[in-house]
């Protein structure tokens, strides 16, 4: 009994909030579009990393609110409302991550690409701030379409002249959270065991999910790959359909840029062989931006890590995926340079 106590109170200390904040370097992370379907759920999942020691939340609507009611929860970080353009910069300053969830959602019937009109113009806006107020944070983008806001992220950190290729990401972990659950599920193998690296960008047949190298091993017949695939590349339609009109995924998205976050944040904190696949400049193929696993350390990228071998159905994908995404990217960089 003495020893069960000793144990419990020693894993108490362990567990005890002023433990992990004193271990742990002060980070602020900025969420940009924080009132929204994902920003909600992906405040209330970042309030809950110990890693953060402040957090700002940013929309140009509804952030007091979303603000007041996720900084009643007892977790390290202190919590700030940023609400209007006027507040960006104080939003922002000194951010270590910033995570960008604006812009408007898919309804039934559109690509990521219909998107673009509003989208562009807003990450365009939010990226001019970040050169401004926090040039040297990691930036996570989310908004859509990804294979062509990252490249407009680049161009506007180009001109401001700051521009650090290792320091910003396309997220695509939500792919990489549908390819694993879809594989544990006909692999029949635990889900939390799952690994599935995927590639390309993040639209349609640009996600590209390598099951030739997922583990653990199940040897799945080729008709079964392919109907995973395709699960996979149509994993967004599949909720956008489902919510009928109402927005995309949402709560699944949150969980996705709450795991990529806490990988930017592990690696800047110096935590060894953090690698979450993610859209990045890239010379793994000819294409100037490609999604691969990503070594993530004290300055962003550390490592962009190859594409390994690749079975014949995934050369094939590779080669079909490749002239999309470039004219995606090339519609991005001709946006931000008009
Ligand atoms: P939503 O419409 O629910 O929320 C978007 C939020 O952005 C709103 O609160 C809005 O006020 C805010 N916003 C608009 N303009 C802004 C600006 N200039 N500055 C700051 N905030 C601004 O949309 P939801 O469902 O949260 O989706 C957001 C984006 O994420 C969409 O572009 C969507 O396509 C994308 N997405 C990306 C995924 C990925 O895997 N990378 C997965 C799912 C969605």
């Amino acid at each position: 009994a003495l020893k069960r106590a000793s144990r419990s109170t020693s894993s108490c200390h362990l567990g005890r909030r002023s433990y992990s904040s004193e271990s742990q370097p002060e980070r602020k992370v900025a969420i940009l579009g924080a009132a929204g379907g994902i920003g909600q759920p992906l405040s209330l999942l970042m309030k809950l990393n110990p890693l953060v020691s402040s957090l700002s939340l940013y929309d140009i609507a509804g952030t007091p609110g979303v603000a007041a009611d996720v900084s009643h929860v007892n977790t390290r970080s202190q919590v700030k409302g940023f609400v209007g353009e006027e507040q960006l910069g104080e939003a922002l300053e000194g951010s270590d991550v910033v995570i960008i969830p604006a812009g408007v959602p898919r309804k039934p019937g559109m690509t990521r690409d219909d998107l673009f009109n509003i989208n562009a113009g807003i990450v365009k806006s939010l990226c001019v701030a970040i050169s401004k107020y926090c040039p040297s944070a990691l930036v996570n983008m989310i908004s859509n379409p990804v294979n062509s806001t990252v490249p407009i992220a680049a161009e506007v950190f180009k001109k401001a002249g700051i521009y650090d290729e290792k320091r910003l990401f396309g997220v695509t972990t939500l792919d990489v959270v549908r390819a694993k659950t879809f594989y544990a599920g006909k692999a029949n193998v635990p889900v939390e065991n799952v690994n599935v690296p995927v590639v390309g960008g993040h639209a349609g047949i640009t996600i590209l999910p390598l099951f030739s190298q997922a583990t653990p091993k199940a040897n799945l017949p080729n008709d079964e790959i392919k109907a995973l695939t395709k699960r996979t590349q149509d994993g967004g339609t599949e909720v956008v359909e489902a919510k009928a009109g109402k927005g995309s995924a949402t709560l699944s998205m949150a969980y996705a840029g709450a795991l990529f976050a806490d990988a930017c944040l592990k690696g800047l904190n110096g935590v060894p062989d953090v690698v979450e696949c993610s859209f990045v400049q890239s010379t793994v193929t000819e294409l100037p931006f490609f999604a691969s696993k990503v070594r993530l350390g004290k300055n962003g990228v550390e490592e962009v890590l190859g594409l390994g071998a690749l079975s014949d159905f995934e050369k094939e994908g590779l080669e079909s995926l490749k002239p999309e995404l470039l004219a995606s990217i090339q519609k991005g960089i001709k946006f931000a340079n008009q």
